[in-house]
């Protein structure tokens, strides 16, 4: 199965199955690159930088680009990450994928994939590192909206 899905993308991203800040990803370009089970495979995307959208709720509140000269953009591996205007498709995409998950706010990882964007990862518990934004005050107020609803 993973050979077959290597073969087929030529390129592919290992990941463990429960990881976080890019710790134990690694390119896949034969069977022999990789490691011990269990892990998954994405299929390798090109890219330059990655970006982070903050989501709570039904909105977008922040975003940042991470840049790095390596496969892991993360903070935690030495990306540089800087904060930007959120474009309406990313902005879609992010809400999309955090409710996809179910989550109230998410961290969403995505790449620029054909035009668009393709999502990498939903974080539950998402750092919001390098954002502009005021996202614990945004999250305080969701959590009093919240509250105050279901009053
Ligand atoms: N499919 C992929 N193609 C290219 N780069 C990837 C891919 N998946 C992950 N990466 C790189 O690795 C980083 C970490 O991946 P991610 O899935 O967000 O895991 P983590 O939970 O460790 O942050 C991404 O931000 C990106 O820079
Ligand atoms: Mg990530």
């Amino acid at each position: 199965m993973a050979g077959q899905f290597i073969k087929k993308h030529t390129k592919a991203v290992s990941k463990p199955v429960y990881g976080f800040d890019g710790v134990g990803i690694h390119l896949v370009e034969s069977e022999g690159d990789l490691g011990d089970p269990p892990f998954y495979l994405q299929e390798y995307v090109p890219n330059d930088r990655d970006f982070r959208v903050f989501v709570i709720g039904d909105q977008a509140v922040g975003a940042i680009m991470r840049v790095s000269d390596h496969l892991t953009h993360n903070i935690h591996q030495g990306g540089c990450g800087s904060a930007i205007d959120i474009p309406k498709e990313m902005a879609k995409i992010a809400v999309q994928a955090a409710h996809c998950v179910g989550v109230d706010y998410g961290g969403v990882d995505l790449l620029a994939y054909n035009g668009s964007y393709v999502v990498l990862e939903v974080n539950g518990t998402p750092n919001w590192h390098c954002m502009q934004a005021p996202i614990p005050q945004f999250l305080a107020e969701y959590l009093i909206l919240q509250d105050k609803q279901n009053q």
